[in-house]
């Protein structure tokens, strides 16, 4: 019997740009996080300022983390293109934490365990796997640049903080004129990774650890603020 001809190759498809991939996989745990009943408490106002105080020194602790890698990497192939001025955080959180907490607000602050068990994932990629590195820092600022701004707008509500004021100076990116245009730039930089097809599968699933590493936050924080029924 005669073998069958070979298919000729059909020209290679397009593939899914990286920014959908990595987008796509997250969502449902950023659908799990974002109806965590630590945050469902706390966007629907009912949790008070401490708990928002609380929640805010994590965040100190984990931009603490990426953005004290950011000089060590900013010329690495992989994950200096990401590393942007405008993004940094860590004063802004400052200057909230010093509203929330008074001048002292850093004395004896410790973070909760899932917090330092978040700061020391990123510092170990930051170190040893930039590619890594990437994945913690889209989940970190490109959620900020989206969903941030809606918790901006409750918390003003909620607790009466001055529009884009102290206390909510973190979600407040004074350097990006255009949110939008800004992401979609960041897209093309996730499209352009420089790596292979398996190493974005790592990252990918080093995304959904990121993801995981903040419902542990939001897990704890929640056992701290329980609401009183
Ligand atoms: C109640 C809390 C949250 C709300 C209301 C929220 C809301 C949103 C919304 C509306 C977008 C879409 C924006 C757009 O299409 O441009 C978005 C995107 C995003 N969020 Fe959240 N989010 C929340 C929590 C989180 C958390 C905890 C994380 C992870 C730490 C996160 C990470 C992201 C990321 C990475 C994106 C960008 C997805 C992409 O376009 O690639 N979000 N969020």
């Amino acid at each position: 019997m005669e073998a069958p001809s070979p298919t000729p190759s059909a020209p290679s498809a397009p593939s899914t740009p990286f920014s959908t991939v990595i987008r796509t996989a997250s969502h449902q745990q950023h659908t799990e996080a974002e109806n965590s009943s630590f945050m469902s408490d706390l966007l629907g106002g009912r949790l008070g300022v401490p708990a928002y105080r609380r929640y805010t020194e994590q965040l100190w602790f984990v931009y603490r983390a990426l953005e004290g890698a950011s000089a060590a990497l900013a010329q690495d192939p992989v994950a200096g293109p990401f590393i942007r001025p405008e993004l940094a955080r860590t004063a802004e959180l400052e200057r909230d934490l010093t509203h929330l907490g008074g001048s002292s607000w850093r004395d004896g602050l410790e973070p909760l365990a899932a917090t330092a068990a978040y700061a020391d994932r990123i510092t170990t990629c930051a170190r040893d796997w930039p590619a890594g590195y990437v994945a913690h820092h889209y989940t970190r600022y490109l959620g900020d640049l989206s969903g941030g701004q809606i918790i901006r707008g409750t918390a003003e509500k909620t607790w009466g903080f001055a529009r884009k004021g102290d206390g909510v100076r973190f979600y407040v990116f004074e350097g990006i004129g255009n949110p939008s245009a800004f992401k979609r730039e960041y897209r093309e930089l996730l499209d352009a990774l420089p790596v292979d097809d398996l190493e974005k599968q790592r990252v990918v699933d080093e995304c959904k650890r990121a993801f995981a590493l903040n419902s542990a936050v939001f897990q704890e924080l929640g056992e701290q603020f329980p609401l009183s029924a």
